[in-house]
């Protein structure tokens, strides 16, 4: 039988990975920058969560979630996102107690059954944030201005920010009434599963992914035009602040979000480059939230980057990014003195050198192709005379040229990894 890795993962080899840990680092250094502190959740969290936060009426909740009872019999879910996790822990360990805003980010693996395609996975990446506590505007603006750093710092040059308010329940009531008088003499025609959603979200029938749906919805009404007084502030406050910080943006009515918890601002950045799924990253508030999955109402606002398109992206833009690769010495074993070797690799490695010993009993001419393939910087042969000796022919493999030294004062010649 040959296995063969799941449909819609992937495999993340190097020298893909060095990549990744970059694309990690920066996002850990500018979130810190903001003041957002890192939080680690677990991958499955109770089914009712999900059902409860993300939404009954939504795709990722209706057909995409990897559910499964454990051996006590209790409902699992794979999280298909991050937010609803950090919401129940942030209730359940009583962060309403912590300065406010709470500001925390998070680098996780998410999981939803999905048709696979470009851009599109079944186990994907996301970075996101999560900023709870903040009512206004200015807190919408910060997290979207973080992005929009940590997009530059990592070399991209297009990215296009749109933005749209879909309301509070109180300003969406009476949308829901306009949108569904719309609807009505169109409902026989729309998915089954949107003739479903008429009655309980018809909001959702605006962000249905079939074709038919899309096309029979593009002109219906817009919650913008509908948005309450207080709304209607906040979202002119969000344009205000962007402005402000030389963010620029455009205003997209169509923009609803796949998921159920948001409330006023909502916010993708978007590319030509990723495909049909030119979303990179999505994002908003979630007013409802934390009173829905148990908490005392707190207003909340946070965005989910997607790391495969992110790469796809600076890909498509042919970033270079800058990778540290550190100079490798490979020390080889000339006669019988693998021990010394083994030795002088081990001090090296201590003292932050970043080196190589053979382990596989080779031969000499074996061991310097091994050093040429592997990526070694530099090569020291360790025989009979320079263990007599203490000093060996350093050899750097790009150029040919080789210099004698002392053996105890390797490291110095070398450079020490920064961590
Ligand atoms: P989302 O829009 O469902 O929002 O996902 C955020 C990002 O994750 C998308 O823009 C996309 O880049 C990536 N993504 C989603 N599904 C897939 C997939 N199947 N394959 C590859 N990438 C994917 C959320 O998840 C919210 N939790 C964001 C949020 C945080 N809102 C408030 N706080």
């Amino acid at each position: 039988m040959k296995f063969t890795a799941p449909k819609g993962t992937r495999d993340l080899l190097p020298p893909e990975t060095t990549a990744w840990q970059y694309a990690e680092q920066v996002f850990c250094e500018v979130c810190h920058r903001f003041g957002y502190q890192e939080i680690r959740l677990p991958t499955f969290e109770q089914t009712a969560l999900f059902q409860r936060g993300v939404g009954e009426t939504t795709d990722v909740v209706q057909k995409e979630m990897y559910t499964f009872d454990d051996k006590g019999g209790r409902s699992m879910t794979l999280r298909p996102e991050g937010t609803a996790g950090v919401v129940r822990s942030y209730i359940e360990n009583g962060m309403a107690s912590w300065p406010s805003p709470v500001r925390l980010f998070y680098m996780i693996t998410a999981f939803r059954y999905e048709n696979v395609q470009k851009g599109r996975y079944r186990e994907f990446h996301q970075f996101g944030c999560e900023a709870i506590g903040a009512e206004g505007p200015a807190i919408d603006a910060e997290l979207i201005s973080l992005l929009d750093l940590y997009f530059k710092t990592m070399g991209l040059k297009e990215t296009s920010l749109r933005i749209n308010s879909i309301g509070c329940p109180q300003c969406r009531e009476q949308y829901h009434r306009v949108l569904k008088a719309w609807l009505k003499p169109h409902l026989t025609k729309l998915c089954a599963n949107c003739q479903e959603r008429f009655e309980r979200n018809p909001l959702r029938i605006i962000d249905c992914k079939e074709e038919n749906c899309a096309r029979l919805t593009a002109d219906a009404p817009a919650q913008m035009d509908y948005l309450c007084q207080t709304c209607g502030d906040h979202f002119n406050g969000l344009q205000h602040q962007l402005r402000l910080l030389d963010l620029p943006f455009v205003i997209d009515r169509r923009i609803v979000r796949g998921l159920d918890y948001y409330t006023r601002t909502v916010f993708e950045f978007v590319s030509g480059h990723v495909g049909t799924q030119g979303t990179i990253c999505g994002g908003g508030r979630y007013d409802g939230l934390i009173a829905a999955v148990g908490g005392s109402a707190t207003p909340g606002i946070g965005f989910a980057l997607g790391v495969e398109r992110l790469f796809m992206e600076l890909q498509a833009q042919e970033v270079q990014m800058p990778l540290p690769q550190p100079a490798r010495l490979f020390i080889a074993v000339a006669g019988n003195h693998a021990d010394e070797a083994a030795r002088l690799c081990s001090r090296l490695r201590r003292s932050g050198i970043y080196a190589d010993v053979d382990t596989m009993g080779r031969s000499l001419k074996a061991q310097m192709k091994y050093a040429g393939k592997s990526g070694a910087a530099a090569v020291l042969v360790l025989g009979d005379d320079e263990v007599n000796s203490g000093t060996g022919r350093l050899r750097d493999l790009a150029s040919g040229q080789e210099i004698e030294v002392a053996l105890d004062q390797l490291k110095n010649l070398l450079q020490p990894r920064t961590v």
